[in-house]
């Protein structure tokens, strides 16, 4: 028996970091999946496969998760092992996992991976409802992230827009069609870091990043009304308020600003994505100006067009 369960990555259109701090953050899932397949093993291992590495472990080996070498593989056997405990089992098994989201470029991979693992992983057993996934998920995440805010793991887990925050998510109910062109800066970051970075910033500048923290709030008030009205010329003209933001507490660099200048000359706004500090960009687009910013942001850029998965969480 095989268990599939794929979830989508995202792009977060206003808030990274100060979501971190309590301010609401606007994130949209895209197009583009991770899919695990798991499945039981006659022996009494645990054995993960993704492009980016393969791990095996014996199954007592679950008691120690800081043993793992491979650092981004224990959420995964952290799933593994509370799945384990949870239905009263011991035994082996496998999970590959296979993806469309590039790693490390703040589009949600390895939350979209952790959803998917958690998704596959229990229904070998049962099927669980999406909320129970998201809490597993979020909490396999905080093993080796502890800041991380559960942002990322909901918008891959529910789908479509959505407004999150300290106390929890509200689905933004809209149909709008959105369009990105995402551009890769090719800079490999550390969203953990990044995320470390920020702090530093806060407590070094606490007056001015309280203040940064309303104008982030504003924006995404403002943000809203936007996509209420579907008026892509305010929504990236917002983008492009955030952007700057972002530019002052550190996290862009100097090839992030060239593909957000080159981006804006063409598009309706243009803003990093995620954590910052290398990782991608995105721009808002449309049917008028889709092929013309691709093409310039090529020059520089390895660059793909998403646009929004409204489903979420696929499983059986
Ligand atoms: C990373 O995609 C988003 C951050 O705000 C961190 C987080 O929300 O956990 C930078």
């Amino acid at each position: 028996m095989r268990s599939i369960a794929s979830a989508p990555g995202k792009v977060i259109l206003f808030g990274e970091h100060f979501v971190v701090y309590g301010v609401k953050a606007i994130l949209c899932s895209i197009d583009k999946r991770i899919t695990a397949t798991s499945k039981f093993l006659d022996e009494p291992k645990i054995r993960i496969k993704s492009e980016l590495g393969d791990a095996e472990i014996d199954l007592d080996a679950l008691s120690d998760l800081n043993s793992i070498p491979i650092r981004f593989m224990r959420p995964f056997f952290h799933i593994v092992k509370e799945t384990l405990k949870e239905f009263n089992e011991k035994i082996g098994m496998e999970i590959i996992l296979s993806s469309e989201i590039p790693a490390g470029i703040g589009l949600g991979s390895s939350s979209a991976a952790c959803v998917a693992v958690t998704a596959s992983v229990t229904g070998l057993f049962n099927k669980k409802s999406k909320e129970q996934i998201l809490k597993r998920a979020i909490e396999s995440e905080r093993i080796i992230f502890e800041d991380v805010s559960g942002a990322d793991s909901s918008i891959s887990t529910f789908g479509g827009l959505m407004l999150y925050g300290k106390n929890g998510f509200e689905k933004i109910d809209s149909k709008n069609n959105l369009s990105f062109i995402i551009a890769n800066s090719n800079q490999v970051h550390n969203t953990r870091e990044v995320v470390l970075n920020v702090r530093k910033f806060k407590n070094d500048n606490e007056v001015m990043f309280t203040k940064m923290c309303e104008q982030e709030n504003e924006l995404v008030t403002n943000a809203l009304s936007a996509l209420k009205e579907d008026d892509l010329n305010k929504l990236g003209s917002l983008m492009a308020k955030n952007q700057k933001l972002l530019e002052k507490i550190n996290v862009s660099t100097d090839k992030l600003d060239l593909l957000i200048k080159e981006a804006s000359k063409t598009s309706y706004g243009a803003k990093i994505t995620g954590a910052g500090g290398g990782g991608c960009i995105i721009s808002l687009v449309d049917e008028s100006n889709a092929s013309t910013t691709l093409e310039n942001l090529k020059k520089n850029s390895d660059c793909f067009i998403a646009k929004v998965d409204f489903n979420g969480l696929s499983y059986s």
